[in-house]
């Protein structure tokens, strides 16, 4: 009997493409007649060098990286990269600017407090649903730099245009919307990625770094977190996660055979088109709570809001019962805010994206009878 088919909405590690998997499948015991695996092979191979450069340069067409900034394979995930930033970037004035529009940007924040001084450059808030207006950020002119997280995978917030840092170096975390749209590289200083969500299984860590931004590692920094040393090693200092890199790889190829960043961004508003506009259907029974300006087109958060708002709880409860039935899994809202959580990376289709507005609508009529 054929098994159900799944439709994966978790926020990461979240869904492959099908056909990378299947090559990933195919290759494993035996990596292009080398009679051994991927997983068996030293990282000083000259099969791993070709896989190692093999993903830069890809990687390097993909988004058109200018030849100015290195790119860097990395260990640690973005929690990594919360030390690696400030260790790396604060030492040229020992101040950065963070504008937190969400957790992972506060818990960078918190984390570069142990490096230097942390500006923040918006006013404090618990309730994240976009950046306020502009009249209300407050910069350090002389900041190291300026960081951003470009899409908050927790409250669904992601810029909807590159902040304007008045030639200060913005570093954006990435993670949850890398390799979704283009990149304008004349915007950023450095930018970092986990891979787990858009690009491949965890363990890699991509950094994109303007050269002229290293050599500035405060002396604590230590060897694997710094960005120069990585750099002139090739991100080859120690082992790499050699098994992470080469799925990356294979899921670079998968894009550009899928038509490139264009077609992921294009993908991208059509899948949560599909949701928004689903969620105006149903005359507010599902509430996104961010600003129409700032919603994310990969993590979209949502309450079902019933007339009867002591139902809440149990109508979630059984809209994610159902959906699991159906083979719809790992919707259920971060555990810091609740409800239902939809992320739309690139492996996850329309169709699977559509059949998710088809339940939401069908359960909605079915709820209010
Ligand atoms: C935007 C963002 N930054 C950082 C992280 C932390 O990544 P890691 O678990 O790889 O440390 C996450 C994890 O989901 C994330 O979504």
């Amino acid at each position: 009997m054929a098994a159900k088919k799944i439709l994966n909405f978790g926020a990461g590690p979240a869904k492959l493409p099908q056909e990378v998997l299947q090559k990933v499948q195919r290759e494993l015991i035996d990596y292009h007649g080398e009679g051994i695996s991927i997983l068996e092979m030293s990282h000083r191979s000259k099969t791993y060098a070709g896989i190692n450069d093999g993903a830069q340069q890809k990687l390097r067409l993909l988004l058109n990286i200018p030849e100015n900034f290195k790119i860097l394979f990395l260990q640690g995930g973005g929690t990594g990269q919360f030390a690696s930033v400030p260790l790396n970037l604060i030492g040229k004035t020992g101040k950065a600017d963070y504008i937190v529009t969400g957790n992972w940007s506060r818990l960078a924040a918190k984390e570069a407090e142990q490096y230097g001084k942390v500006n923040y450059v918006l006013p404090e808030t618990k309730t994240f649903i976009g950046p306020p207006p502009k009249d209300q950020w407050k910069f350090t002119p002389d900041a190291s730099y300026v960081y951003i997280c470009d899409n908050e995978t927790v409250y669904g917030v992601e810029y909807p245009e590159v902040p304007d840092t008045n030639g200060v170096p913005l570093v954006a975390d990435m993670s949850s919307n890398f390799l979704t749209r283009t990149i304008d590289f004349s915007k950023y200083g450095a930018i970092f990625a986990g891979a787990q969500k858009n690009v491949g299984p965890a363990g890699v860590t991509i950094v994109i770094i303007r050269e002229d931004l290293l050599n500035n590692a405060l002396p604590v920094c230590p060897t694997v977190l710094n960005y120069t040393i990585m750099a002139r090693d090739n991100s080859l200092h120690n082992t790499p996660p050699v098994f992470s890199i080469y799925v990356m790889d294979l899921v670079f190829n998968w894009i550009k055979s899928q038509g490139g960043l264009k077609e992921m961004n294009r993908r991208s508003q059509v899948k949560s088109g599909l949701i928004y506009d689903t969620m105006i259907a149903t005359k507010g029974f599902y509430s996104c709570p961010v600003n129409k300006s700032s919603r994310s087109r990969i993590n979209i958060p949502f309450r079902i809001v019933p007339a009867d708002v002591a139902k809440q709880a149990e109508l979630e409860e059984k809209f994610l019962a159902g959906a699991e039935d159906l083979g719809m899994i790992q919707l259920k809202g971060h555990r810091s805010v609740g409800g239902i959580r939809a992320s739309l990376y690139n492996a996850v289709g329309v169709e699977d994206v559509q059949a998710l507005a088809d339940y939401m609508t069908n359960f909605y009529e079915t709820a209010s009878k």
